[in-house]
């Protein structure tokens, strides 16, 4: 039996759209369009397996090798940092990341500044750089509420549309790097899989120039 090529991607809307531009480039697996709950689908003509994962659990399976290449948030990539080649920006799951504060927060520089986040690391850096004293309060969700409720001073987090920071009375004060979906691959992998690899970041790439 030859070796298939484990393909990654991120559950929900950003990962439909994924694999239309896979299944677009070439690389398609009917089967992942039936309408179930299954995570695992082949192809078997091609040697492709698609599998479905939590999206910021795609950078594990692609670091750890069980999966060759997947596609996962730069936001994630930037928390993570994992050890994976990143081939492509695909251009889709724009988004920016940033530091927003209650529309009324004066920020004092003398004092400490309580940032709550998601990204705890991605927050660390951006205030280490600029030499601000700061205190991460790591949290898992629903980030807009710490400085609503007195947690924290600011949040650092995903801002799309704006809705959410609009509708909690939050503004962004500085944007921290923008963010969007990437190609990863696992680098032993692509040392045996590089060819069929690259047809597949040929073929999306394509796709990327006319976004
Ligand atoms: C993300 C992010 C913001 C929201 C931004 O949350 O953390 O809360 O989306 O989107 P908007 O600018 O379009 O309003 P997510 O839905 O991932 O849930 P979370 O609360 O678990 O972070």
């Amino acid at each position: 039996m030859r070796s298939m090529l484990n393909v990654a991607l991120p559950k929900g809307r950003l990962g439909e759209k994924v694999y239309a531009m896979f299944e677009k480039a070439g690389f398609p697996c009917p089967s992942i369009l039936e309408n179930n709950r299954k995570l695992i689908f082949e192809n078997e003509e091609l040697g492709l397996r698609f599998f479905w994962a939590k999206p910021s659990d795609v950078p594990i399976y692609v670091e750890r090798g069980v999966a060759d290449i997947g596609v996962a948030g730069k936001d994630i990539l930037l928390e993570y940092a994992p050890d994976v080649y990143e081939l492509l920006d695909l251009g889709i799951g724009k988004c920016r990341m940033a530091v927003a504060a209650p529309e009324d927060f004066r920020d004092d520089p003398a004092r400490t500044l309580r940032v709550a986040t998601k990204f705890s690391r991605i927050a660390r850096n951006y205030y280490e750089a600029m030499g601000r004293e700061i205190d991460i309060i790591h949290l898992t969700g629903s980030i807009e509420i710490a400085p609503i409720i007195g947690l924290s001073d600011v949040i650092v987090d995903i801002v799309e549309t704006g809705t959410t920071l609009r509708e909690n009375h939050l503004e962004v004060r500085a944007e921290v790097v923008p963010i969007s979906a990437r190609l990863i691959a696992n680098k032993a992998g692509y040392k045996f899989k590089g060819d069929l690899v690259d047809r597949i970041t040929a073929g999306i790439a394509a796709q990327v120039n006319g976004n």
